[in-house]
């Protein structure tokens, strides 16, 4: 098996591959003047298991289009097998047509790697309306959860800690977590207006007030989200604010917009290069790579 990172996950591909004990390369990933991509294997991938990690951000499209590329050229190469390790796999949220003439683009994703992956490996992906991997993708897919570690987290770190889903879909995260650290949990209620304007409801109240709140949530993107669980939360006389994401995009200035709104902490995995990353998800990626049949 040859470990390969593309556009990003340089120091995490590099990380799965000293558990491993496999060899591990980065993608010579560059362009032409004119900026066609330019992509070239450093080594031999012939008859070979390779493993393309990527995680779509910070351009998700670039990412999508480098891994297709670099997929299409391993079959070409003659590599055996070919996994795909996306971290954070984006488009997914693009679950349905929500406006006449919108682009479901999660299906697309899904067409252009099913035709050129063998296998892919994900983390928390996000799962509304789709029930599962197998809803988009027709080659073997496993969607990982950082839930364990994040839980392994919060009991060493934190005292007293109440567990907030700042919406109807985080509960998957949430519940689970706090039953394996056996916290109290809820899950708040959250109204989309538009892609940067969000409230939220508080459905049933704990004991804010004497405990850590602890916000869960898979994707922190701008922050307007977990930004309004902290507000309605705070008006309950919470006194500190931790924030866990499982993917930090953290785009247009969402770190300063946490802080602003009294987040004590923000934690995220290192699913995306972050600042705020403090949980390594290496270990589950590594165990699930040793499961993958390589013939
Ligand atoms: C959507 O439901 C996701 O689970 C996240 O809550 C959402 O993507 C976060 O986006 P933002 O940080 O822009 O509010």
């Amino acid at each position: 098996m040859i470990i390969f990172s593309i556009n990003n996950s340089h120091d995490l591909a590099q990380t799965i591959a000293k558990k491993l004990k496999a060899k591990y390369a980065k993608l010579v990933v560059d362009d032409f003047p004119d900026k066609e991509l330019y992509l070239r294997y450093p080594v031999n991938v012939s008859n070979k298991a390779i493993v393309l990690v990527e995680s779509f951000q910070p351009v998700p499209d670039w990412s999508l289009y480098t891994v297709f590329f670099a997929a299409r050229t391993a079959r070409d190469l003659g590599a055996k097998k070919i996994i795909l390790v996306a971290p954070y796999l984006a488009f997914m949220r693009q679950d349905k047509r929500f406006n006449p003439g919108e682009a479901v683009t999660s299906k697309i994703m899904a067409e252009l790697l099913n035709y050129s992956i063998d296998h892919i490996i994900t983390i928390d992906t996000h799962l509304h309306r789709y029930n599962s991997l197998r809803d988009v993708f027709n080659i073997p897919a496993k969607n990982l959860t950082a839930n364990s570690l994040i839980a392994d987290y919060i009991k060493k770190t934190i005292k007293n800690p109440v567990i907030v889903g700042p919406d109807s879909e985080s509960y998957q995260w949430a519940e689970q977590i706090a039953s394996e650290i056996n916290a109290p949990c809820t899950v708040l209620e959250k109204t989309r207006f538009s892609s940067r304007k969000v409230a939220v409801k508080i459905r049933d109240s704990l004991d804010f007030a004497n405990r850590a709140v602890v916000i869960v949530d898979d994707i922190i993107s701008t922050g307007h989200t977990v930004v309004e669980a902290a507000k309605a939360v705070k008006k309950l006389g919470t006194k500190t604010i931790i924030v866990i994401g499982v993917h930090g995009l953290l785009i247009e200035n969402a770190v300063s917009r946490l802080k602003q709104a009294d987040v004590d902490k923000i934690i995220t995995t290192n699913t995306i290069k972050s600042s705020t990353n403090v949980i390594d998800v290496s270990s589950i990626l590594a165990k699930e790579l040793l499961k993958c049949k390589l013939g």
